[in-house]
């Protein structure tokens, strides 16, 4: 074997020489921006470049409304609070994504209800929504997770029949587009994320974008100490979730890069999908739902079988795509799994709760969500995505190098079972 076709975990060359693009990005107009931000003295307070953004944001999205927040977990928590969500109502979760989406409804007092997700795109499946209802039910989180879009047609038409708001957690994917309406746009109210990974970013940070110019005024007031847009003293409780101008200019330079980045992303991950066909093996892309106008790619959704790799786990095809230099990456484990969910511990972070109205966490299985953390599902990262073609058909080449190596790793694991044990 040579050195080329030797994996790069038993000591051959690895098929990708090229580091993964570098992020985040910032441009020569937002260092210009910030040197006079930073001189001006002007640093919060609903500045010009916060204002400007909001507009420019809420254009790219197509909303009325769109307002900067300090991060994207309390974007949720306002945007539940703003559609009705009161102390023992009812808001569904899906079973897999970022502990945040769960947390903010707990923060506001409100119980949750995880529901499965659907085993191809990993977001909420429509159908498990609409079973996890109860009378208590007030709002729905419908996650637009990595690189696929939740079915909004579904989700709209149980939300709008039962009565339900919906509030779009869009932190993986600004830009995406259903049916050519912006993720965000779709439900009542949308909440972005701008932490430092997503494709948007300044640090940390957070949008929410609305049609509804009443939604608009109680996340103003929820993040304003209570004040209103035009800084009016309410009478609504309210806390300090303001974003900077710093952060704002660091959004708007970005935000005029990325419609290039995710249709770069996009064309990448068309690409990675035929190669991945061709190729054969035990990876694909997942399906693309044809009302996905546009994908914006957090990261790309792949679909491991390990029954097409002789029962290789995921886990140990990964690290040896990872000596290649493809890193691919897990889900989020089951977030009903999350140390926070604890809610039977006194020493929780979130408020004691009535546990005869609390879904029982401790015996709750997604089969959807186990299945796709343990068996199925790897991530390829979106900093990938922005490599020229070069690039992506290195990191297609590593596949195809491990997939053609799956019976020497196979091969090799009593071997490495006999080396640990006699270590
Ligand atoms: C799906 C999802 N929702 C919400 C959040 C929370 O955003 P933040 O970290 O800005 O509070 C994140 C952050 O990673 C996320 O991935």
């Amino acid at each position: 074997m040579s050195l080329t076709t030797t994996l790069a975990l038993h000591g051959g060359a690895p098929a990708v020489s090229r580091p993964v693009p570098a992020w985040p990005i910032a441009g020569d107009l937002e260092a210009a921006w910030m040197e006079a931000v930073v001189r001006s003295g002007a640093w919060s307070w609903n500045g010009p470049h916060e204002q400007a953004f909001c507009r420019e944001f809420a254009s790219f999205i197509g909303t009325k409304h769109c307002m900067l927040l300090s991060n994207g977990t309390v974007t949720l928590q306002c945007a539940l609070q703003a559609v009705g969500v009161e102390p023992g109502d009812e808001v569904i979760v899906p079973g897999m994504t970022w502990v945040a989406t769960a947390q903010a409804a707990f923060d506001i007092g409100a119980d949750v209800v995880f529901a499965d997700v659907d085993p191809e795109t990993l977001c909420l499946d429509p159908k498990a929504y609409e079973r996890a209802i109860t009378p208590r039910t007030k709002a729905v989180i419908p996650v637009h997770l990595y690189g696929a879009m939740c079915d909004m047609d579904a989700i709209m038409e149980i939300s709008r029949r039962r009565g339900i708001k919906v509030v779009e957690d869009v932190a993986h994917q600004h830009g995406s587009r259903w049916r050519n309406v912006g993720a965000g746009a779709i439900g009542d109210v949308g909440s972005f994320s701008m932490q430092q990974s997503k494709v948007l970013t300044c640090g940390e940070g957070g949008a929410v974008t609305t049609n509804d110019p009443q939604v608009h005024e109680i996340v103003h007031c929820l993040k304003h100490v209570g004040h209103t847009p035009g800084f009016v003293a309410g009478n609504r409780y309210g806390h300090n979730y303001r974003g900077t101008e710093m952060q704002a200019v660091l959004l708007r330079g970005g935000l005029s890069r990325l419609t290039e980045q995710t249709l770069r992303r996009e064309a990448s991950a068309a690409r990675i999908s035929a190669g991945l066909e061709r190729i054969g093996g035990p990876v694909r892309a997942v399906a693309r739902d044809p009302r996905v106008t546009r994908q914006a790619h957090y990261c790309m959704t792949l679909y491991y079988d390990p029954q097409r790799a002789g029962g290789l786990t995921k886990a140990e095809y990964a690290a040896a795509l990872a000596a290649e230099g493809l890193h691919l990456q897990s889900t989020y484990p089951p977030v009903y799994r999350a140390p926070l969910m604890n809610l039977y511990d006194r020493t929780s972070p979130v408020p004691f709760r009535d546990q005869s109205r609390l879904q029982d966490y401790r015996s709750l299985k997604l089969p959807n969500v186990e299945r796709a953390v343990a068996e199925t599902a790897l991530l390829m990262f979106h900093t990938y995505l922005l490599g020229d073609d070069a690039y992506i058909d290195s990191l297609l080449s590593a596949i195809e190098k491990v997939n053609a190596a799956i019976p020497a790793l196979l091969a090799a694991r009593p071997a490495q079972a006999q080396a640990k044990k006699s270590a």
